[in-house]
């Protein structure tokens, strides 16, 4: 068959697309060590708050009828959107309208339409492009760009701390921000590192955004106030030059394909005009299910006191499974976990590529994300970082964790003794 070049274009293995298969088929058998993927866990308190909500809305006459057999607008779901906007304002100070709100299928539609809104081609012959300035950086933007050469992004700074632990930067020395430049991107917290960049880097990129007139999206699908999987102190932040992407998936809640986009009104606009060609509406049950968590605010709450406490644990429960597994074997070093889902490990000098480890994973029935994956930006930067990392996702439960972080360590200790002995040799 022959495709357009827009069909060819997502037809050749995506690293999403992997991952996605990848979490789909572990998921329906079952028997797979899942540290892959970014399925968020099952916590029994949320489900108990989803399933309740669930039945009122079966209760209440005519609502179940309504959430299934009626189209929401182009924006979505207008009763949640209110009740979004009266939650940000009272909370936070942010003086946003409905008009700043519009609701997609999951947050990952929502890059999908912002980064081709500003960049690729304009009307007046130029090529934009997005900025990252930080690599590694979420894998699902890698490729959402119609165009080719999408992506300017810069490699970080690292601190070095304690207990095999490290921090990337922003480098600001090294950002240039020129006229090809339409928008610039962060996910806070990061998707792989657990990276939370700090309120001094969000403001410095808040201001050289506003300095050289291109949006700065920021994708918090992780961050505050709601799933609020954020471990270190961060201030929410929005300006009408800001385009805030929130989703309710990390809430325990993927299946829904909520996403949220809060953003200057004519962003917002441009949205929903996308979203009515490519999909009429955007789906509403999860915008519906979640209604009451949002018009009471405890969606705030429950984000505080259950899913945050949740994940912190099991980060702190997974590092200290590494050191116990690792210990000093080989070289390693983990992200400082601030947030998210995810572990991010640095095995510095790995005699084999992440990619080539992950596929010895793989065949041992663990599954993680090589790191190469997340380098958007950065496919010609000669760079041995981008081959040593991994992404390990700490949600499921224990056991499962546990084992996978013993396989993990099995096969970087075999890496680098199978280098060792071909050195002997
Ligand atoms: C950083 C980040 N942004 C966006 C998304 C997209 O999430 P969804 O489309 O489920 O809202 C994900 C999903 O894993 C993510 O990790």
């Amino acid at each position: 068959m022959q495709y357009s070049v827009f069909g060819e274009k997502f037809r050749h293995n995506s690293g999403i697309t992997q991952l996605m298969d990848d979490l789909g088929a572990a998921m329906a058998a079952g028997d797979t060590l899942m540290l892959g993927g970014g399925n968020p866990a099952h916590i029994p308190a949320m489900q108990q708050q989803f399933r309740e909500l669930m039945e009122s809305i079966m209760r209440t006459p005519a609502a179940f009828e309504r959430m299934l057999g009626n189209y929401d607008g182009t924006r979505g779901n207008a009763a949640f959107i209110e009740a979004l906007v009266e939650l940000m304002n009272t909370n936070f100070g942010w003086n946003i309208t409905p008009r700043n709100v519009v609701l997609t299928n999951g947050s990952q539609s929502a890059f999908f339409y912002l980064f081709n809104l500003f960049a690729g081609a304009f009307p007046d012959g130029s090529h934009k492009k997005i900025l990252l300035p930080l690599t590694p950086e979420y894998i699902g933007y890698t490729d959402t760009g119609l165009g080719a050469n999408f992506f300017q992004s810069y490699q970080p700074t690292i601190r070095f701390l304690e207990e095999r632990m490290f921090k990337y930067h922003v480098d600001f020395n090294a950002l240039r921000i020129g006229g090809d430049i339409g928008a610039i991107c962060v996910s806070r917290p990061t998707n792989p590192t657990g990276n939370v960049l700090t309120d001094e880097e969000m403001c410095r990129l808040d201001a050289l955004a506003r300095a050289h007139g291109v949006p700065l999206i920021i994708d918090n699908a992780y961050g505050t106030p709601f799933p609020n999987i954020i471990f270190s102190d961060a201030a929410p932040l929005w300006n009408p030059n800001t385009v805030v992407c929130m989703s309710l998936s990390k809430l325990g809640l993927p299946n829904l394909r909520t996403g949220i986009v809060i953003a200057h009104e004519d962003v917002a606009t441009a949205l929903a005009e996308i979203n009515g060609v490519m999909h009429l509406a955007p789906g509403g049950v999860g915008a519906r299910l979640a209604l009451e968590l949002v018009r009471s605010g405890e969606i705030i709450t429950l984000s505080r006191e259950v899913v945050r406490p949740f994940y912190q644990r099991k980060a702190e429960q997974t590092i200290a499974w590494l050191h116990e597994e690792l210990g000093e074997s080989v070289p390693w070093r983990v992200h400082k976990p601030e947030g998210a889902l995810f572990l991010w490990l640095w095995f510095e000098g790995l005699p084999c590529t992440s990619a080539a480890l992950y596929e010895q994973l793989k065949a041992r029935g663990c599954l993680v994300v090589s790191g190469h994956n997340f380098f958007a930006g950065q496919e010609d930067a000669e760079w041995p970082h981008k081959h040593e990392c991994i992404r390990v996702t700490y949600a499921q439960d224990e056991q499962t964790v546990r084992q996978g972080i013993k396989v993990i360590a099995d096969e970087v200790r075999r890496c680098w003794l199978t280098s060792l002995s071909k050195l002997a040799r």
